[in-house]
């Protein structure tokens, strides 16, 4: 899909379908829904009169304009965003991907998004062209027989009066976020066979040497060397050798050195099958996205590579397969971390907090002072958040803070849950210093209370993004399966750190 910017009237869009947003309650008889009706020779106003369609969020009105002149584009799609002062970027970037599957749908070819932002053009068009992209994402790679063919070609993203420079920089910034995401999103979607440690550190490779990062990668035995008992622990069971991936990105005009090294980490397992603490065999195939949250530090480290911010960026990526076997880890067995902390296996299938807790310890180690870690670590977080919000807990309240806002304006939520220090003693053992599970309560947090363990003496915060890193059902905007949550947010902290400096 080839993507271009246009700030003329709409009438010279020479593609074969416009999609325009409408508001709730606009008028057709003033401001711009009057020279759209217009020029469509009065179809906009018929919807509205016939109360066919009010601009409610997510109403759409479709037209062929037959016998037309007026305007060079055929077809007309009109798309309710609801409230004005609701519609912001999030919104957006929505309403350029309903366009996107909807008008692909329908096999056009060419199409005109208007999405009638209000605010910073440069933004605006970077989160239409994000939804764009995130949009064509579908998940069935392996189909061979009636798949879906239909390809929207060209894209033409228009802000009428936005100024040329912002509106190129928003479309180029758009391209290679939605890109990331979907890259993430495809990682995610990969069998566990086509995606084993190797595989992803394999894709991290490419990464680095397409986009220049440098690239570390630890195998079994520097993680012995390492001490990282933890995380070798859930290595055991598996024919799998894991993979430790560390990708920096160093500026080359930094701004002065403020000693701070922002650090993302996130859980790579590959397939959890539970490990000796067998999981049941429902739904176990959607292990295979047991490893999103290393994708998504793959999938940022990719973008930042391209947009180049002004501030040091690390990733680490903590991959391995949990699986049972005669060697794997039992519960009741002792490990002991990179820290020195000694941790008693309750549950194997509480294993991305153990290779969490090495990879935070490593990352420590590298000089990180920030850590934001993401990892679909527990089915409890759905039971609390559904498939809405994701859990977000830690040590630095400015640092939740930030992600919250982050989020909200990319449109990925957060929701904070608490992390008393009370808590911690539920993962209190009686033959080590602490275990891998705290019991029934509160399981998303007493995970969190066990990371915590390995994020002293840092700014730390977490991410539980179980319940939102893969969507059962398809939404206007988007394709059922990986949603690729986190990226986008992640990528506007480093924004938004780099104008702070
Ligand atoms: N990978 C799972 C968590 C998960 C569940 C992710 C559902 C996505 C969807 C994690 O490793 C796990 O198995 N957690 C256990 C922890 C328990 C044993 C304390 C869980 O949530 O049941
Ligand atoms: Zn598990
Ligand atoms: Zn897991």
């Amino acid at each position: 899909m080839q993507v271009e910017a246009h700030r003329g009237p709409i009438e010279q869009l020479d593609v074969q379908a416009l999609a325009v947003a409408v508001f709730k309650k606009e008028k057709a008889d003033e401001g711009f829904l009057k020279k759209l009706d217009e020029l469509s020779g009065g179809l906009v106003s018929s919807a509205l009169e016939a109360e066919e369609f009010a601009g409610k969020e997510g109403e759409t009105a479709y037209f062929h304009l037959l016998g037309n002149d007026k305007l060079k584009a055929k077809r007309l799609l009109l798309i309710g965003v609801g409230d004005p002062s609701d519609y912001k970027n999030a919104q957006v970037s929505q309403m350029a991907g309903t366009a996107v599957r909807s008008l692909r749908s329908k096999n056009v070819k060419t199409i005109a998004v208007v999405p009638r932002a209000h605010g910073d053009a440069a933004q605006a068009a970077s989160a239409a062209v994000e939804g764009a992209h995130i949009a064509v994402f579908d998940p069935d790679k392996y189909r061979t027989v009636e798949k879906e063919e239909k390809k929207i070609d060209r894209l033409v993203l228009s802000i009428e009066g936005a100024e040329e420079d912002s509106l190129q920089r928003g479309v180029n910034a758009g391209k290679i976020i939605g890109e990331a995401v979907n890259f993430t999103r495809d990682l995610a979607n990969e069998p566990g066979a086509y995606m084993t440690p190797t595989d992803m550190a394999e894709r991290a490779r490419e990464i680095a040497n397409e986009f220049g990062l440098s690239l570390d990668v630890l195998d079994e035995a520097r993680m012995e060397q390492e001490g990282m008992g933890s995380l070798l622990s859930v290595a055991r069971g598996s024919d799998q050798p894991a993979k430790l991936i560390i990708l920096k990105y160093t500026p080359k005009n930094p701004v002065p050195n403020t000693g701070e090294l922002l650090s993302f980490v996130g859980k790579g397992v590959t397939f959890d099958s539970g490990g000796i603490s067998l999981k049941p065999g429902e739904n176990m195939e959607l292990m295979k996205y047991d490893m999103t949250g290393g994708a998504t530090v793959l999938g940022a480290m990719r973008a930042i590579a391209q947009l180049k911010p002004p501030i040091p960026i690390l990733g680490v990526a903590p991959c391995t397969e949990n699986l049972p076997s005669g060697k794997a880890t039992k519960p009741g067995d002792v490990v002991k971390a990179m820290t020195g902390k000694t941790i008693e296996i309750i549950n194997t299938d509480a294993e991305g907090r153990l290779i969490l807790a090495d990879a935070i310890a490593y990352a420590k180690k590298l000089g990180a002072t920030k850590v934001i870690d993401m990892a679909t670590l527990t089915g409890a977080v759905s039971i609390a958040l559904g498939d809405v919000n994701a859990a977000v807990l830690g040590t630095d309240q400015d640092l939740i803070d930030e992600i919250i806002a982050a989020g909200r304006e990319v449109g990925e939520k957060y929701w904070q849950l608490p992390l008393d220090k009370e808590y911690s003693k539920q993962i209190k053992s009686d033959i080590a210093d602490i275990k891998n599970v705290g019991g029934r309560k509160a399981g998303t947090i007493t995970a969190a209370a066990f990371l915590k363990e390995f994020a002293d003496g840092i700014s730390w915060a977490h991410l539980d993004i179980a319940g939102t890193a893969w969507g059962d059902e398809a939404k206007p905007y988007r394709s059922k399966g990986p949603t690729g949550i986190a990226v986008r947010t992640l990528l506007r902290i480093v924004d938004r750190a780099s104008q702070q400096k």
